[in-house]
């Protein structure tokens, strides 16, 4: 254990939840010995601070009102899924999507996925079907014994290893999983069949607390409109779907410079927006997130902390320069608790 991280993790518990000196100095004995571990009280303020110190998100406004499951008992792959399923039905709500992490213990579970729910990919001879960002683990699935459907839109089993096990594949129950269908207010987008998961929820980071690691702690928050709509169905290299939005909306694609993708680009979010609104499914625009970023800069600088960030992860990939974010240069520090990227379990 690291015992400077966990010293400075337990002194930020004391100041920010006023515990006593002779709190501190109980805590501090109970860590010399080596089944030492955390409260679930200074694991939820620990995962809390971790989202409040992530550095790639513009979200950060709530961090105190994440939601923690402390699901460290679950040694067993069946328990371990049905904990996922609750984390899912929990954080989906109906639509009003509440963010959580649900926290497993260290070491010993880890879950293969890279989201909780993510669409396969699948390398075909005339190109890519699905998420071209999921092809290295639909296979991994596929060699596990998993078999898709092979549609653009198939929803990837959890894989979950308890220590060093075979890892073991589960299908999500379909009622367990919302969608929203893309269609545009005033374009006709049906025939080009989007969609989109409700809930994004990361499972591939590690949760680094006082000097310690949960390998599996997966976590969620709402969608911000540019994720689908800038990014996961119009990159080039995922669904790629601006021609064929540009196709729709009638516009001219030989030239660059009659902006066509920029105007696709727009006319995608409208939709992405206006779809999730109308299905009931929490989802913030851009400039609203960016005006919900200012107020946790200024609410951090009450308490007289500073506001670390990365600034080419907080802009917004359309219309950036709209936002206040993109004129202020931001600290890219990394302050701990955090989330951190880990190595991929296969590979
Ligand atoms: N950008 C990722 C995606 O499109 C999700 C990252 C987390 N996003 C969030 N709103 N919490 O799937």
């Amino acid at each position: 254990m690291n015992e400077q991280e966990l010293n400075s993790f337990l002194a930020l518990y004391k100041k920010e939840t006023k515990q006593t000196d002779a709190w501190l100095e109980r805590r501090l004995n109970q860590a010399e010995d080596p089944q030492f571990n955390f409260t679930t009280e200074e694991l939820t303020f620990g995962a809390r601070v971790a989202w409040r110190n992530s550095n790639k998100c513009i979200g950060r406004l709530f961090w105190n009102s994440l939601t923690v499951l402390d699901q460290r008992h679950l040694l067993d792959e069946e328990e371990v899924f049905g904990a996922l399923l609750e984390h899912i039905a929990f954080a989906t709500n109906n639509g009003k999507i509440r963010p959580v992490i649900s926290i497993f213990a260290q070491n010993r579970v880890h879950i293969w996925n890279h989201q909780l729910i993510r669409y396969a990919g699948y390398e075909t001879a005339d190109g890519v079907i699905g998420d071209s960002d999921s092809l290295a683990f639909t296979k991994i699935c596929e060699a596990l014994g998993w078999r898709g459907a092979c549609t653009n839109f198939d929803v990837l089993p959890l894989v979950i290893q308890i220590d060093d096990h075979q890892p073991t594949f589960f299908e999500i129950p379909k009622d367990y999983i919302v969608e929203v269908q893309i269609e545009h207010p005033h374009y006709d987008f049906s025939s080009l069949q989007m969609k989109w998961y409700a809930v994004p929820i990361i499972s591939s980071m590690r949760f680094n607390i006082g000097g310690m690691d949960f390998q599996a702690a997966p976590f969620n928050g709402w969608y911000m409109g540019t994720e689908i709509g800038a990014r996961n169905l119009a990159d080039e290299a995922r669904y790629h779907f601006l021609p064929k939005v540009a196709q729709q909306m009638g516009l001219e694609t030989t030239s660059n410079a009659s902006l066509w993708q920029d105007r696709a680009l727009v006319e995608l979010n409208v939709a992405v927006l206006h779809s999730y609104k109308k299905s009931g499914v929490s989802i913030v625009d851009h400039h609203t997130a960016a005006q919900q970023f200012q107020l946790f800069q200024q609410q951090e600088q009450k308490e007289q902390r500073e506001v670390t960030g990365n600034w080419v992860w907080l802009i917004p990939p359309l219309s950036p320069a709209t936002t206040s974010i993109y004129h202020q240069p931001i600290h890219n520090k990394t302050n701990k608790p955090n989330y951190f990227y880990q190595q991929l379990p296969y590979k």
